[in-house]
């Protein structure tokens, strides 16, 4: 059991190797750990994949996760057998990414100015706790209960707080969330309340959150489920699988996403990496992170903003010195992530090693765009009869502003990943109110 799968440390310098069961989240060196198996999966899988589609009752193979289960089998599990499954596999009962998969917007590729033949966008506020975050948690608390962790711990802006108190629920098992006071949505907040979890208000923002719960998981036998979690990005891998499965494992030329903590940057790298190494997919799609304007920590370091050096992963010799000093340099001056799509306001990138890998791996680009523009892309996804969230909304006119600035081509096939649902909802309530906003319909007497 369990032997083909391992923890290894992604600086290559490094390269500490621990067994599936270990519950750190870095080396003793401290340096991001990744999940890796030893076996190649084998091509028939995408036959399997399509077939499990129809998913004869078997809850697995409904879940957007798991029907992709041997592309993340930390666990081992080779059978089609549901009772088997079930006592190591986690799940909403089959519900987490099983409403996922891209989409034509016709209205959102007008704004963009992109066709609606090539611009494809994958709604994961579908999901049971309403983001992705649920794709990631599903994985993260299958090892929660392979460890037998009686206590699921995270910081949280307000999506996996309420990804992480569902499965909490479902499972039995506790689970304490830290919010930074008075920054996160009221829906989501309330969600982490309806769903039993402890909550514990930070006076700080979400990079403080992170640092005490992390901190407090430790030294309280907690088991952290955020990003920094390994187990978190395999979970994650299965948006990308989803995606690509749809467009015939052909890839498109962009995959776009919002950049936060750059989990869903190096869920993506990883996917991606793994998928090309196997010979699954003949061609990179390129990654771009959008930043928002408020929260730009990415977009500084990666285009040169500061000190002049772009920095990057260098093959595995990233100037972390220069990370630091930035870090610095924002407390120094009292510079604190500032946006209203909170969900993206978060200063210190806990993956930033893992996505500048990511993106030197994809040739990928990093931008900004403002809270006003995020608005607008959020209320587009809205025209076209889908929800989005505000930090959603960033993919959207990230893709508009890439494109106008010639990165992204004309013809190119993009992908944007619209990462969860609206929680806020005086947000819409405000935007439509103000007839200045481009797609504002205000209301009537
Ligand atoms: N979009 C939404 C809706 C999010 O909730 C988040 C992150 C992101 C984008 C950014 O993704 O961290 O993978 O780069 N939310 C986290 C949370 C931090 O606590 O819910 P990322």
């Amino acid at each position: 059991m369990q032997s083909d799968a391992y923890l290894k440390c992604i600086d290559p310098q490094c390269g500490l190797e621990y067994p599936v069961k270990s519950t750190n989240v870095e080396c003793e060196k401290g340096h991001l750990l990744d999940i890796k198996y030893k076996n190649k999966p084998s091509d028939n899988l995408k036959e399997v994949f399509y077939q499990r589609r129809n998913p004869q009752g078997n809850i697995f193979n409904e879940s957007g996760v798991w029907r992709f289960r041997e592309l993340l089998n930390f666990c081992q599990i080779d059978t089609e057998n549901i009772g088997e499954c079930s006592k190591y596999l986690v799940s909403l009962d089959g519900a987490e990414g099983r409403q996922s998969k891209p989409y034509k917007m016709s209205k959102a590729a007008e704004f963009i100015g992109i066709s609606s033949d090539t611009l494809w966008l994958q709604p994961e506020g579908y999901n049971p706790s309403g983001s992705f975050k649920d794709n990631g948690m599903a994985s993260a608390v299958t090892h929660a209960k392979m460890v037998g962790a009686k206590k699921i711990v995270c910081a949280s802006t307000g999506n996996t707080s309420a990804s992480a108190g569902m499965f909490a629920a479902n499972e039995g098992i506790n689970c304490d969330v830290y919010i930074p006071s008075g920054q996160i949505a009221p829906g989501k907040l309330s969600q982490a309340y309806q769903f039993g979890a402890q909550i514990v208000e930070v006076d700080g923002n979400f990079d403080d959150a992170l640092k005490q719960s992390l901190y407090d998981a430790k030294h309280h036998n907690g088991y952290t489920v955020n990003s920094v979690n390994p187990f978190r990005i395999e979970g994650q891998k299965t948006i990308v699988h989803r995606a690509l499965e749809y467009l015939k494992w052909e890839s498109p030329d962009w995959i776009v996403y919002p950049g936060g903590a750059l989990g869903n940057t190096s869920s993506c790298g990883k996917a991606l990496m793994e998928l090309y190494e196997w010979g699954w997919i003949k061609k990179i799609p390129r990654i771009a992170v959008i930043n928002s304007e408020g929260a730009s920590t990415l977009s500084d370091l990666y285009n040169g903003k500061f000190e002049g050096e772009e920095l990057r992963w260098n093959d595995g010799n990233p100037n972390t010195e220069l990370i630091e000093k930035y870090y610095e340099y924002l407390d120094k001056n009292k510079i604190r992530p500032k946006t209203k799509a909170t969900a993206i306001q978060i200063g210190r990138p806990a993956n930033i090693l893992k996505g500048l890998r990511a993106l030197e791996f994809t040739d990928g680009v990093v931008t900004t765009v403002s809270d006003s523009e995020m608005l607008d892309g959020m209320s587009v996804v809205g025209l076209n009869g889908f929800d989005c969230e505000m930090a959603s909304g960033a993919s959207v006119v990230g893709i508009k502003k890439l494109l106008e600035e010639g990165t992204i081509k004309k013809d190119d096939v993009v992908l944007g990943i619209l990462t969860g649902r609206q929680k806020d909802a005086m947000l819409a309530v405000e935007y439509h109110n103000n007839p200045k906003n481009k797609f504002a319909i205000p209301p009537k007497n």
